[in-house]
């Protein structure tokens, strides 16, 4: 159970607090009253900070590591309309990678940007497994063929190219995981039917915060669809009691640069 504390020296009792508040339950505000949350509707604090970041004197702490609260610089994290577009537009699945390591520290700053990921009820279900080492990605990709092998002839939706699959593996490309030094997994709780949305928003901010680091990032499907229901692959990752893999993604220093944007299909909007 959360509450708020108060800095009335500072609090200008404007009321954007409580206006703010997703689950409204922090009482009224006005010259008389500074802004305070009811014991009995504390439980219905999602956490979500919304109180204390959009208060413009600063003057409010969520009650939760309150020491934690990180001020956030004038002007910090403004980025203009055309800069975010090439930046976005510039992201690609990068599919070759040098061999240099990412170092941990560097992994660990992406994946501190995605913890403020949106969830489904501030929920922030999603944990991380980090395959550092280039030899269990190798074989993670194997585990993943195999897999593979077991769906030959079988009516699953890849059935049909997966012989090809197979092939260029034996032939010595790795058309899984692409060589990538790294792997990065997604976990969620079993039996939360939103964590998987989560999950995927959350791996979207990696996808997107990663080249800002200079690191190559590229969805690893087969992996995830493999990690999902093969229990050699599962018992490989070793994921804690009680949660699963939602998605996959492969990452490293990528060997070639972007020098342009490629073709999509035209915009289609419908307005009502
Ligand atoms: C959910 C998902 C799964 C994907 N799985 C793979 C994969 O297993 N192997 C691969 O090389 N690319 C994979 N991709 C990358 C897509 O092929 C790529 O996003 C698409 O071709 C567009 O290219 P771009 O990401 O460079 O814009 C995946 C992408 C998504 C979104």
């Amino acid at each position: 159970m959360t509450n708020i504390i108060v800095d009335h020296e500072r609090c200008a009792q404007c009321g954007i607090c409580a206006l703010v508040c997703p689950s409204g339950i922090i009482d009224a505000v006005d010259e008389t009253h500074f802004p305070q949350v009811q014991e009995i509707n504390a439980p219905r604090c999602m956490n979500c900070g919304h109180c204390e970041a959009f208060c413009p004197s600063q003057a409010l702490l969520l009650d939760l590591r309150p020491e934690e609260k990180v001020p956030l610089p004038t002007d910090a994290g403004t980025i203009s309309p055309e800069d975010i577009a090439f930046y976005l537009k510039k992201r690609r699945s990068v599919r070759h990678f040098t061999r240099d390591p990412v170092p941990r520290e560097t992994i660990l700053e992406i994946l501190d940007i995605a913890r403020y990921a949106a969830s489904g009820g501030n929920g922030q279900p999603v944990q991380w497994l980090v395959v550092h080492d280039p030899e269990k990605v190798r074989r993670i990709a194997g585990i993943t063929i195999e897999w593979m092998k077991g769906l030959l002839n079988t009516a699953h939706p890849m059935s049909g190219y997966i012989p090809m699959l197979i092939s260029a593996w034996d032939q010595g490309h790795d058309v899984v995981c692409r060589g990538a030094p790294h792997l990065l997994f997604a976990h969620i709780p079993e039996g939360n039917p939103i964590a998987s949305v989560d999950a995927t928003i959350a791996l979207t901010h990696v996808d997107i915060a990663a080249p800002a680091f200079g690191i190559g990032t590229c969805w690893a499907g087969f992996v995830a669809a493999a990690a999902m229901s093969y229990e050699p692959l599962q018992k490989e990752l070793g994921l804690p009691a009680g949660r699963k893999s939602a998605y996959a993604m492969m990452f490293g220093y990528p060997l070639y640069k972007v020098y342009g944007i490629p073709r999509r299909k035209p915009l289609e909007v419908t307005w009502q």
